[in-house]
């Protein structure tokens, strides 16, 4: 009788030491930490790439972080930063992590920026990705980690843009896992629970005040901003994001902050309903 391999455990792949290692938006909060965690590691070599829209405004600057310019809004910036990656070295890791956090209720979610959304945190991403993956792939090497969040598999009202968004880069890199691992190549996600970034302050807000859903989004929004403003530090974030680049047998996700150690678990045991409406209730909803 033919033998049933069941293929559950991750292949070891090349672990990168050395080549150019790509964080998008790294002038703060995890990208900076990951950035500076990456320009640190005893166990590798390289030539780190941090990036911001504007190189010239980072306020603190990473020792052995070359920053360089990328607007994940704009199709010929993520061009024109990708040659010039491709220009500094093979690019052996890439951490997908710039975002922009964006809340409303559904209706009243406006078209352009839904398109922004999308173009920074999904579209962005993935072009980038396809333009350095060719390199990788002749290197035989390589590690992407797509940086989503914990409501991309733990659903909150009013951040349904928010949500959307970090569930697409979670099938984006789910699916083609499998594809990139002949060539010694994995992507992983990493979701972040509430971390304490100072993100609050930069999230787009798209809400009628006085409208049906402004009294419950400010209940949610007070919530959520006290969640984040008491949440664990970006360094922490980074450390897990390093195990997706460091591990032999890298997961397919990885995750830190809001109790991610208990609440991935209770996941799989709670009925759906029952889990969104815990997640809703602690939001104040
Ligand atoms: N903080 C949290 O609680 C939390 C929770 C879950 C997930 N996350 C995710 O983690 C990632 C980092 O969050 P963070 O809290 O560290 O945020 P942050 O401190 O606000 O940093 C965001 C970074 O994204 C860059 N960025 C923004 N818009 C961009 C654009 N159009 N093109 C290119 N870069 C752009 C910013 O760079 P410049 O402004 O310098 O261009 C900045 O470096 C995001 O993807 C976020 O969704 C955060």
């Amino acid at each position: 009788m033919a033998k049933l391999s069941l293929p559950f455990a991750s292949p070891a792949l090349p672990v990168p030491t050395e080549g150019v290692a790509v964080v998008t938006g790294a002038s703060s909060g995890i990208g900076a930490a990951t950035a500076a965690a990456l320009a640190q590691l005893k166990s590798g070599n390289f030539h780190v790439i941090g990036t911001t829209r504007n190189p010239a405004n980072v306020v603190d600057p990473i020792p052995g972080v070359e920053y360089l310019a990328l607007d994940l809004e704009d199709p010929t910036s993520i061009a024109t930063f990708a040659e010039e990656v491709l220009q500094r070295g093979t690019p052996s890791v890439l951490v997908n992590n710039a975002g922009e956090s964006q809340s409303g209720p559904l209706e009243e979610l406006p078209r352009e920026a839904l398109e922004r959304l999308f173009q920074i945190n999904v579209i962005g991403h993935i072009e980038l990705t396809q333009r350095l993956l060719p390199t990788m792939r002749a290197a035989g090497r390589g590690r992407i980690v797509m940086v989503g969040s914990m409501l991309g598999s733990f659903p909150l009202a009013f951040r349904s843009s928010y949500v959307a968004s970090k569930a697409a880069i979670k099938g984006f890199a789910f699916s083609s896992r499998r594809e990139l691992r002949p060539f010694g190549i994995d992507i992983s996600v990493m979701e972040p629970g509430s971390i304490n970034t100072g993100l609050s302050a930069r999230r787009s807000k798209y809400v009628d005040p006085q409208g049906p859903y402004g009294d419950e989004f400010q209940t949610m929004l007070s919530k959520l901003d006290r969640n984040e403003a008491t949440g664990i530090s970006a360094e922490r974030v980074a450390e897990e994001i390093l195990k997706a680049i460091t591990d032999e047998r890298p997961r397919p996700l990885y995750a830190a902050g809001s109790k991610a150690q208990l609440v991935f678990p209770l996941a799989r045991v709670l009925p759906s309903e029952a889990l969104h409406g815990l997640i809703n209730r602690k939001h104040g909803l």
